[in-house]
């Protein structure tokens, strides 16, 4: 990442506010959150970083050290237009505080992340959250972490145009590092449940960049929809295992689809139930489960993350490992008994480099995660 020069020097006054978010990475839940179903992220390490002062003549500038070099950007109040950049996040919360009627005058805005893009970690929400919770400090707008949280996603959803769900800017805004975020996307009631003790998380990027805006995911979500009005359900939140025979009944591909949500929702709620039971065995089997069926039902899995997650279970100190976020390349969270995480990362890099073109990178819990 090239080093960004500090906001004074940037600006030339001191930043008025400073905010961050985190990114996070999905235990189990997947491609349930825009079925109204549950959710598991927990909050990981690397983080959003945005230093903010107000300036009254109606311009936001920003500058960022992730796109480029020290690339700059900015816009007039009120003149917001997608551009398909990144300054489209920007543009996208800012539009969300002035429909609040804040009073929004310009700012400038330094950000920094280390959330890798493209991985599946939700670089796009610990950005939106963090721009959020800048403008909440400087504008003193009473806006609770919900709050944030549904500023974020109509930034991303509407005004950037990636159909996403709730679960991602959920975590940024409401995560932590030593709980899982169980979170009901439909009421958006949550609650914090305490990690293990007795295990530990590792992530693993396979380097296959994915794009939530491109066709894939937009695809997936179109057959969630069509699957639910064939069962005559507003989501498939609604329907549960026992209808399996309906659900077999769906025409192809949508019977795989709806499959994986219905199996995948009640895999949520049996994970809390290992969770608060201590039952590691039990919560690995789900992590396998899990990345079956967004494998084979929901195909939004590649060979290299298969791979990665096939090297995993391999290792015997792994309880399960599965595919983590939207899919299409992106990064594997894996369960691994507490103190071997590096270990086990070591042996899966090595794994997935002898194919000749490929390089994982550790996120989470091995010798090499920043
Ligand atoms: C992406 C989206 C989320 C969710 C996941 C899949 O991360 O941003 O809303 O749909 O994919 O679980």
């Amino acid at each position: 990442m090239a080093r960004l020069q500090s906001f004074e020097a940037l600006f030339g006054r001191p930043a008025a506010v400073v905010t961050d978010a985190p990114g996070r990475v999905n235990l189990i839940g997947e491609h349930t959150d825009y079925n109204g179903g549950y959710v598991l992220p927990t909050a990981i390490p690397q983080r959003t970083r945005v230093e903010a002062a107000p300036r009254s003549d109606g311009v936001v500038a920003v500058v960022t050290a992730n796109v480029g070099r020290g690339t700059r950007a900015s816009f007039r109040v009120g003149e917001e237009a997608r551009r398909g950049a990144w300054l489209d996040y920007v543009q996208g919360i800012v539009t969300g505080f002035r429909a609040l009627g804040a009073p929004l005058s310009g700012f400038d805005a330094r950000i920094e992340s280390t959330v890798p893009l493209g991985s599946g970690l939700s670089s796009s929400a610990s950005l939106l959250v963090a721009l959020a919770r800048a403008l909440r400090a400087m504008l003193a707008v009473p806006v609770d972490d919900v709050g944030i949280a549904r500023l974020a996603h109509a930034a991303e959803h509407d005004f950037v145009g990636a159909p996403v769900g709730m679960m991602d800017p959920m975590a940024a805004s409401l995560a932590d590092e030593r709980t899982a975020l169980f979170l009901d996307t439909r009421t958006l009631a949550f609650e914090r449940i305490p990690l293990p003790t007795e295990a530990e998380l590792l992530v693993v990027d396979s380097r296959v960049a994915h794009n939530h805006a491109s066709g894939d995911y937009r695809t997936r979500r179109a057959e969630c929809e069509r699957a639910a009005a064939a069962l005559g359900v507003s989501a498939l939140r609604d329907v549960d295992a026992a209808a399996e025979r309906r659900i077999g009944a769906l025409p192809a591909p949508l019977d795989r689809r709806a499959r994986h949500v219905v199996t995948e929702n009640a895999r949520v709620l049996a994970a809390v139930e290992a969770l608060r039971s201590g039952d590691m065995d039990r919560l690995g089997r789900l992590f396998d489960e899990s990345h079956r069926s967004m494998r084979d039902d929901f195909e939004v899995s590649v060979p290299e993350v298969d791979a990665l997650v096939a090297s995993a279970r391999a290792q015997p100190d792994v309880y399960g490992a599965r595919l983590t976020g939207g899919g299409f390349g992106g990064s594997i969270v894996a369960l691994v008994k507490r103190g071997r995480a590096a270990a086990v990362a070591r042996a899966v890099v090595d794994a997935y480099g002898r194919t000749p073109g490929r390089r994982a990178r550790v996120l989470v819990g091995g010798p090499s995660a920043s």
